[in-house]
């Protein structure tokens, strides 16, 4: 795809069949604050999420460095410049330093969000611990997520910052949920289908049984590991099937993976061990 192709249903814009596919854009890892943060790349991740008009645009966390209230107040600045009704926003580990977590609350209410729309329920929460890195979901909160999934839907998205599954081509392992495992066997539960994280700043997907996990890079940093790029990701759910691209601000996209709704048929693209330098 070269720079001045657009995402196919961008804009709200029907694809080849004909359909309009319900679009989510997954921004993450902003870290306002940091001297990784480019202030460049997340405007112009501003100028095209409002040139895609998506249904909804989720946030995973790390909007700040270290969870101070000015780097709350500057990543808000852009989320706000979003032309979109449903800006769904859970926190990162990096948003629970130093009691950040209070200006999340004073700024967003909640710390877990839902959203139930044209069929499609997107549920999120906090899987930060003050001043830790690893994730937790806690057993006193799997029921709650079980009550917000009753809701009737044809597609359901669970969004948290950490991630669930290892993710290829980070390095050493680590700081993932604690609880992933029994996490995941909630989800499984709940019938979810596509699990959104963030954390690692390295976009991938698995599919597991029949939920598919996706990962966003870093949206507007060069906190980046090995050749991996700058990069937000745009999901397309369709009545047929649901595809997720990854979007380089200023720059193309390429496929992460596809897959189909009533069967077991997916296309992945993603290898990121591959792409490291040997
Ligand atoms: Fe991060
Ligand atoms: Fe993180």
């Amino acid at each position: 795809m070269n720079p001045e192709t657009t995402l196919p249903g961008s804009g709200g814009a029907e694809t080849e069949n004909g359909e309009k596919p319900f679009i989510i854009a997954h921004i993450s890892d902003m870290h306002a604050g940091s001297q990784y943060f480019v202030p460049n790349l997340m405007d112009r991740a501003v100028v095209e999420l409002n040139e895609l008009r998506p249904n909804v645009v989720v946030t995973t966390g790390d909007l700040t460095n270290e969870g101070f209230k000015q780097e709350y107040l500057l990543a808000k600045s852009y989320l706000d410049k979003i032309q979109c009704e449903d800006l769904l926003v859970v926190p990162g580990n990096h948003d629970a330093r130093n009691v950040g977590y209070v200006h999340f609350e004073e700024m967003y209410g909640s710390r877990q969000t839902v959203c139930h729309r044209d069929g499609i329920s997107i549920v999120g929460v906090d899987s930060s611990e003050p001043d830790l890195d690893h994730g937790t979901i806690g057993r006193h909160r799997y029921k709650w997520i079980a009550d917000q999934f009753t809701v009737k839907a044809d597609f359901r998205v669970f969004l948290l910052h950490h991630h669930l599954l290892p993710i290829p081509g980070t390095g050493r392992e680590r700081n993932m949920v604690y609880d992933a495992g029994d996490t995941l066997e909630v989800l499984q539960a709940c019938n979810v289908n596509l699990i959104l994280s963030g954390h690692k700043h390295v976009p991938y997907a698995w599919r597991l049984e029949d939920i598919y996990t996706v990962n966003a890079g870093t949206v507007c940093t060069l906190r980046l590991r090995g050749k991996v790029r700058p990069c937000y990701n745009v999901i397309e759910i369709g009545r047929e099937e649901v595809t997720i691209w990854r979007k380089y601000p200023f720059h193309d996209a390429d496929l992460i993976i596809k897959f189909s709704r009533s069967d077991e048929a997916f296309e992945k693209s993603t290898m990121n061990v591959k792409e490291q330098p040997s």
